[in-house]
């Protein structure tokens, strides 16, 4: 009784705050609900005021999660983000898809949209990125498989594909547009040309495994190499996996 008792004077002070910030419909259901707990005393004759009850939605997949006003699938995705970004362009991908146009084998293949195996495929038929939260036809279009697409469906070339990428790991597309990840073709002056995450991620597989750092450099003729203390014989990258300082 006390905590509930608590909570409702929280509930009400917090609604209370809302109100002097002036934003009063921010919450109008909860604040309905506040108003009616905070007021025991009913009008006679007037029906007793049941709180509303939030019943959260069923999960739904993150493919069928669609905005309300969901956009024209035909239309392809134009970013107008990042105004202050230095002005680039990407370097294009698909002279490097082995397998483009991929209508060539998908005109004539049924779409299945069923997770599976890919046991007949020649290309990549498996999914370690994300960790089996998603599936092929997240990020390619399963009715004209030469595009990609965002989750709520619109169309993105094979050209821009940062714009899927962008979707889930928006500070890092960020940091790519400005410079501070990724890396630029050439020209340090003039037209700013970018790589794509790419060609430096495998969409399918993107993490960057660790590799071993080169050796040192040789010591000069007639000198001894200085033996490696504990902390020095592991590489930092090898510590740092293992937890180990
Ligand atoms: C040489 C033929 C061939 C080409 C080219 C090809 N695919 Fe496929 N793809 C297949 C076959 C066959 C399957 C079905 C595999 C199975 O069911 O085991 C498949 C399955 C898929 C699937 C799984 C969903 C489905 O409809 O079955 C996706 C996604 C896919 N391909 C994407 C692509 C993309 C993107 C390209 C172009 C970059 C491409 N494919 C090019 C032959 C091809
Ligand atoms: C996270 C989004 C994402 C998912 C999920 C995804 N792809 Fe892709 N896929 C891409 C992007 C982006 C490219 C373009 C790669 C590039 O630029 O090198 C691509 C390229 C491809 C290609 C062309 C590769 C080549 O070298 O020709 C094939 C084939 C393909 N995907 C099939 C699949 C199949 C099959 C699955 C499911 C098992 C799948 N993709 C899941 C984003 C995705
Ligand atoms: C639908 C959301 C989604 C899209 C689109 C997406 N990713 Fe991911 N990505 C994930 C998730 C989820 C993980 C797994 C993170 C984890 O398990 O900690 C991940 C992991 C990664 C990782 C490894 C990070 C790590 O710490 O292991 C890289 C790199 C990466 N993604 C790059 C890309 C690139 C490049 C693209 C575009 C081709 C892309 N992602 C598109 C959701 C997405
Ligand atoms: C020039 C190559 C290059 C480009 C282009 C690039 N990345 Fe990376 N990315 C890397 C390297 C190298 C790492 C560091 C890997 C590590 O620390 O294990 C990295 C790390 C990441 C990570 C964290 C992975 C981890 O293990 O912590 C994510 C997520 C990621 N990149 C996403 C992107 C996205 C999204 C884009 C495009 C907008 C992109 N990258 C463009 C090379 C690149």
């Amino acid at each position: 009784m006390l905590k509930r008792r608590t909570a409702a004077a929280f509930g009400a002070a917090a609604v209370g705050l809302v109100l002097a910030l002036g934003f009063p419909a921010l919450f109008p259901s909860e604040a309905d609900a506040a108003a009616a707990a905070a007021a025991p005393v009913l009008a006679p004759g007037a029906a007793p005021v049941v709180p509303a009850t939030e019943t959260a939605p069923p999960h739904r997949p993150l493919r069928d999660n669609r905005p309300p006003q969901a956009p024209d699938p035909q239309e392809p995705l134009v970013f107008g983000g990042y105004p202050d970004a230095p002005a680039f362009s990407v370097v294009p991908r698909k002279p490097h898809l082995g397998l483009y146009p991929c209508s060539q084998c998908h005109k004539v293949l049924p779409l299945n949209k069923q997770p599976r195996a890919l046991v007949a495929a020649p290309h990549v038929a498996s999914l370690p990125h994300g960790g089996g939260r998603m599936w092929c036809l997240d990020c390619h279009v399963g009715e004209d498989r030469d595009w990609l697409r965002t989750i709520d469906g619109r169309r993105v070339d094979f050209d821009q594909s940062q714009l899927v990428c962008g979707q889930c790991h928006g500070p890092r597309h960020r940091d790519w547009a400005f410079g501070a990840h990724g890396k630029r073709d050439a020209n340090w002056q003039g037209d700013r040309t970018i790589y794509a995450c790419t060609h430096c991620h495998d969409a399918h597989d993107p993490k960057i495994p660790p590799r071993e750092a080169a050796p040192p450099p040789p010591v000069r003729a007639g000198l001894e190499r200085p033996a490696l203390t504990p902390a020095h014989a592991a590489p930092v990258w090898q510590r740092a996996a293992s937890g180990a300082r």
